[in-house]
């Protein structure tokens, strides 16, 4: 598998070392605007191969997309990202341009790809990438479902005292500090509801820290997080790759799943080798429907930004 990431920042470098040290891709291209940057990068992460033992091949390039011809997968990570204060929204005028142009550039090279979008606000620049190259809605899938749940699972196990693998809960709505919406009614520890566990209180306080999890990392860092995000991508491509048919709540083109048309939103997905080849349809508290319904007017709001 030809695996193309764009953007050679803090997210797209840490996809692209996520990507090849699990060994499943033969090719991953990075590529930037930035004169040598993603070269750079990739020359870096090539000299860990040895100590890492992965034989993926990663080469950079300066904004030539010819490189990335014939991809299967690409993941657009590229135009700015947050700074503290700021939500992801803010980002729209600048970043819209920038995906809009780079998801043509991918396409001219590489007709049947793939297309991850991470670059926020996610969920307005998957549905953006939709409507500008009119893909069938399988190949354009939103990061975001599964980078919350993570951090929903990190939330989780620090309430229950527990190793995060003793944990399962998923994240669905829009990628925004408000939108998201922590399915706690699903969430378990090895099979019993966490609700058995914890407080009504403490489980609200699991799923308000899981809403602000990028916006505390933004106040940490100065930026946006990376590591998360590239794992939470990486594992999607592994998942196409490998055609696990695995779920992740991703940002996908609805149709009238959940009530809820003309717009890209985080659901459950099950991800294999055509991207998402079905949206699984659980079923919800009259709340989480609530809150999904609500969570889905801003997403529509900052879509309209899009003009
Ligand atoms: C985050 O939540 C990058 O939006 C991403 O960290």
């Amino acid at each position: 598998m030809k695996v193309t990431v764009v953007g050679a920042g803090a997210v797209g470098a840490s996809c692209a070392e996520y990507i090849a040290i699990k060994n499943f891709a033969s090719e991953v291209v990075l590529i930037d605007i930035k004169e040598g940057f993603a070269e750079g990068k990739a020359m870096d992460l090539m000299q860990t191969a040895s100590l890492n033992g992965f034989d993926s091949k990663i080469t950079g390039v300066t904004n030539d997309y010819s490189k990335t011809a014939d991809s299967d997968v690409a993941v657009i990570t590229s135009g700015i990202p947050r700074k503290p204060g700021m939500t992801r929204e803010e980002l729209i005028g600048i970043n819209a341009g920038i995906v809009k142009s780079v998801s043509e550039s991918l396409i001219k090279y590489s007709p049947n790809l793939i297309i991850i979008v991470v670059s926020n606000p996610m969920d307005a620049m998957a549905y953006l990438t939709h409507k500008s190259t009119g893909l069938p809605k399988n190949r354009i899938i939103g990061m975001g479902g599964a980078l919350d749940s993570a951090r929903f699972k990190y939330r989780l196990a620090e309430a229950l005292e527990c190793p995060q693998s003793d944990v399962d809960g998923m994240v669905i709505g829009g990628h925004s500090d408000v939108g998201m919406v922590p399915l706690t009614s699903l969430a378990v520890r090895n099979s019993v509801p966490v609700t058995e566990f914890l407080s009504e209180e403490r489980l609200t306080q699991v799923a308000e820290e899981t809403k602000v999890g990028g916006a505390t990392l933004t106040k940490l860092l100065g930026t946006s997080a990376w590591y998360a995000p590239g794992a939470a991508v990486s594992e999607m491509v592994k998942a196409i790759a490998l055609d696990s048919k695995k779920i992740f709540p991703c940002s996908a083109l609805l149709d009238g799943e959940y009530g809820l048309s003309d717009i890209s939103i985080g659901v459950p997905c099950i991800i294999g080798k055509n991207g998402i080849e079905k949206i699984v349809e659980v079923k919800l508290t009259e709340a989480e429907k609530n809150k999904l319904a609500e969570s889905a007017v801003g997403v529509r709001n900052t879509n309209s930004l899009l003009g």
